[in-house]
């Protein structure tokens, strides 16, 4: 594999090149419709649909609207979404509540998704305490702690709740130890044998997420997550939470952020065989989104370029809020 051209001084790497249709014949990674997840923000209402300032193109919406844009993103070939459950003007506490009340975003969506669209729509939720607490961490608190295990039983539950409302798969961020067998044994102890588990295995205490929690307001009040989620230093301590997560019983994992994390994702590609995923995030779209507003990037092309770096990195699925404009403007 590793030997040199027989005669270097014949070799003419650049006749592989030659027009689009050899390009396209002989490339190495390829990208469609079927590998992307568009993720949505959904309030706990039927109307509303309020843009996000910090992510153009991307809005938080009730669930008539989520119907509406679901329904023209399925004729785009986007047949895949992942829900944010957003408190809306319902009433955050120290334990998160609302993430398990069935009248809740989630639930209601997941729902009205299902009635819908049934087979034809592939929906995931979010399993995270951090949208609905009032201190804004992703578990409950301890003194100042963020407490492992008491957060166990209330992810379980939350994820419970998505999946007897219909959702084909639940994923976990919150970056507790422990949570994907805690999650498994809940859904099989309620007979939810079959729905999936997708772990946000290697989540990094990343600043990219900003945008995000303006979106989600889930900023957490004080301190940060650098307790739960991964030291942006460490690549072995992936491959050891991604093997954790696997043994415990995900059935997919996932790296993110992405593309500050492309090593990451061919490291957990090579440990594992689990399909993995990569997350571009919120502050990776932004930054996209603003140099291109300000005509400083070609927006098509970058994030044609991104999207493919990810899946040569090794990324099985990506998930990004690119999705739409990418595949409306026939991108990749
Ligand atoms: C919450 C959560 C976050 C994201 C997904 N789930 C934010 C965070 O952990 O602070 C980030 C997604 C994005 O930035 O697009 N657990
Ligand atoms: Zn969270």
């Amino acid at each position: 594999m590793s030997q040199p051209d027989p005669d270097p001084l014949l070799s003419r790497p650049r006749r592989l090149r030659r027009g689009s249709v050899l390009r396209d014949l002989v490339s190495e990674t390829r990208l469609d419709a079927s590998r992307l997840v568009m993720p949505h923000f959904v309030l706990p209402d039927e109307r509303t649909v309020e843009p996000i300032p910090s992510m153009p193109g991307i809005s938080r919406t009730g669930r008539e609207a989520l119907l509406r844009t679901v329904a023209s993103d399925l004729e785009l070939g986007l047949r895949s979404v992942l829900l944010f459950g957003l408190a809306g003007d319902g009433r955050k506490d120290p334990t998160g509540s609302l993430a398990r009340d069935t009248e809740s975003a989630v639930p209601q969506a997941v729902a009205a998704l299902e009635r819908e669209f049934g087979a034809d729509l592939l929906v995931i939720t979010d399993v995270c305490l951090c949208a609905t607490t009032d201190h804004g961490h992703c578990g409950v608190l301890d003194g100042g702690d963020v407490a492992n295990d008491a957060t166990l039983p209330l992810l379980a539950e939350m994820a419970v709740i998505h999946a007897e409302a219909g959702a084909d798969m639940v994923a976990p961020s919150d970056m507790m130890d422990g949570r994907v067998a805690a999650i498994r044994a809940a859904l099989d102890a309620r007979g939810l044998e079959q729905t999936g588990l997708l772990s946000y295995s290697v989540k990094y205490a990343s600043a990219y997420y900003g945008p995000f929690r303006d979106a989600a307001d889930c900023a957490p009040g004080e301190g940060d997550r650098k307790t739960y989620q991964m030291d942006v230093r460490n690549a072995r301590e992936a491959e050891r939470e991604a093997l954790l997560d696997e043994a415990e019983g995900a059935d997919m994992l996932m790296v993110k952020p992405a593309l500050a994390y492309l090593d990451i994702i061919r490291r957990v590609r090579e440990v594992t065989r689990l399909p993995v995923a990569a997350y571009n995030v919120s502050g990776e779209y932004s930054a996209v989104k603003a140099a291109a507003e300000r005509g400083w990037l070609d927006e098509p092309a970058v994030v044609r370029e991104n999207l493919l770096a990810m899946a040569r990195a090794g990324a099985d699925v990506i998930l990004t809020y690119h999705a739409r404009e990418a595949l409306a403007g026939a991108w990749l």
